[in-house]
Formats: C-alpha cells, sequence, structure tokens
C-alpha cells in the first residue's frame, strides 16, 4: 500500500554554524495510488522532502508512514531494504548508467534483491515494453533520445514494483510535447498498476495533470484544495 501520512515534519540544514529551516511541522496524508505534485519556488525544500520520504535522509522531527512502515522506526539497514524494496525514484537527469544497455539498467536495482540474471533481464524487458520501448532494449543511454532516457528511468524505478514513485522534476529536461508523453505514460502506469506518484515540479503542465496539488509554503504542505477552500471562506 503506497499511502503516505506525514505528521510534523521538520528539517534543518545546518551551514557554516547557521540553521537554515526547510520544513517546519509539515504534515500532509496522500491515499494509496495518489497522482500528487509538490510544487513551490527554487529552494523551497521539494527535493529534502522527496528524499526523506525515499529514506535518503532522516526527519529530525515528526513522522513519515509509507503504508503501514513507520519510517522512523527503521534501522539504517532497514531502512535500505523499505527503499530498494518501497520506493522507485525518477530524477530531472535520468541517471542511467551510461555503459550498461536499456534493458541492464532496469535490470540493476533486482540485483540488490538477490533475483538471479536471466529473471532479472526478464523483468526489465517487460518493464521497457510498458514504457513503449520494446524496440530499444539492448540500446545505451547515448543512444536514446531524452524521452527514451526518462521512459528508460521510470522502467527502472518499477523494476521492483515499488508501492510509491518519487519523481524530481522528472520533465525539466525535455521539450513540451515529450514532458507531456512522460507524464501521461506516469499517469497511465499509475491508473493500471496502482502505483502512488510524488512528483517534485516547477511545470504547471504537470500540476495540471495531478490529481492532488500540493503547494510547499514557508515549510508547511499546502494541499491546493485546502487553498481554494480557504479562500472560498475568506469570501464568505
Ligand atoms: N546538503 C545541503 N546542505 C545545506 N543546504 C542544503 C543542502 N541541500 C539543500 N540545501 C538548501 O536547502 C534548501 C532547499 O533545497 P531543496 O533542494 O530541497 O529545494 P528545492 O525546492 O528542491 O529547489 P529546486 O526547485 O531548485 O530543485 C535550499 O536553500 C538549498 O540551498
Ligand atoms: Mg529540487
Amino acid at each position: 500500500m503506497g499511502n503516505i501520512s506525514i505528521r510534523e515534519l521538520s528539517y534543518a540544514y545546518q551551514t557554516d554554524g547557521n540553521t537554515l529551516p526547510i520544513l517546519r511541522a509539515a504534515s500532509l496524508e496522500l491515499p494509496s495510488g495518489a497522482f500528487a505534485t509538490v510544487s513551490g519556488p527554487s529552494g523551497s525544500g521539494k527535493s529534502t522532502l522527496l528524499n526523506l520520504i525515499g529514506a535518503l535522509d532522516r526527519p529530525q522531527h515528526g513522522n513519515i508512514k509509507v503504508g503501514v512502515v513507520e519510517l522512523g522506526e527503521l534501522s539504517d539497514w532497514q531502512l535500505a531494504g523499505f527503499r530498494s524494496r518501497m520506493i522507485g525514484f525518477v530524477f530531472q537527469s535520468f541517471h542511467l548508467l551510461p555503459v550498461l544497455s536499456a534493458t541492464e539498467n532496469v535490470a540493476w536495482p533486482l540485483y540488490f534483491q538477490g533475483i538471479k540474471r536471466s529473471k532479472r533481464m526478464e523483468i526489465a524487458r517487460e518493464k521497457l515494453e510498458l514504457v513503449g520501448l520494446k524496440g530499444h532494449l539492448n540500446k545505451v543511454p547515448g543512444k536514446l533520445s531524452g524521452g527514451q532516457r526518462q521512459r528508460v528511468a521510470i522502467a527502472r524505478a518499477l523494476a521492483t514494483e515499488p508501492s510509491v514513485v518519487l519523481a524530481d522534476e522528472p520533465t525539466a529536461n525535455l521539450d513540451r510535447k515529450t514532458a507531456e508523453e512522460i507524464v501521461v505514460l506516469m499517469r497511465s502506469l499509475n491508473e493500471n498498476a496502482g502505483v502512488t506518484f510524488l512528483m517534485a515540479t516547477h511545470d504547471p503542465m504537470v500540476v495540471a495533470h495531478a490529481l492532488q496539488r500540493i503547494e510547499l509554503v514557508d515549510g508547511k504542505l499546502i494541499e491546493q484544495k485546502q487553498i481554494q477552500r480557504q479562500e472560498v471562506l475568506a469570501h464568505a
């Protein structure tokens, strides 16, 4: 189950003896199967938030729950296991390994699950087919277009059958048409497989496709419907 529950989450960076608060007692509830965006100005903490949900960092205060797992209760070792089983990551610059073929890139995260090579490659081919890359299985990233590379990255994120995919500016390096194709693809994967997607983005087109729209404002997470409701109340 890919529901995400965030309670009173705070996070600050320490630099040169200064404390830079980023998240300030932020809370959020996302249902399993959400297709959500988190937007906000550059530096507002979107990537920081995704890193905390994906257990790349630990909260300083507050709780994050993904499915039934309370991240704060896990050891470092258990967090690594949580990350590899429950979370898929998609990045702005794709982060593919340049010497590996598309299939090998997608198969890579399965290596850490102790799955044998022939099975890993079979799963990878299946996922690449799902993202429309059946004809490009053996190409290295350098031989693929930006949109195709992001499709490989999405297939890789899905290889381990995660409950949640965290995508950090997934369309920022793509032209407009390709960007929209990528979002439509993610939405269809979300709809068909029930995987929760949370995307950090500046892109209004991505936000327009989202079912849940979250703003990161002064370290707080605000769902857009709440903003609208507040506006309605203000005018009542
Ligand atoms: N490791 C770090 N150490 C110190 N400060 C950091 C670190 N990582 C990020 N920051 C600062 O924390 C703030 C939030 O960064 P973050 O990357 O989460 O923002 P963002 O919303 O993702 O921005 P962008 O839209 O530019 O990607 C920024 O001011 C950034 O400079
Ligand atoms: Mg960022």
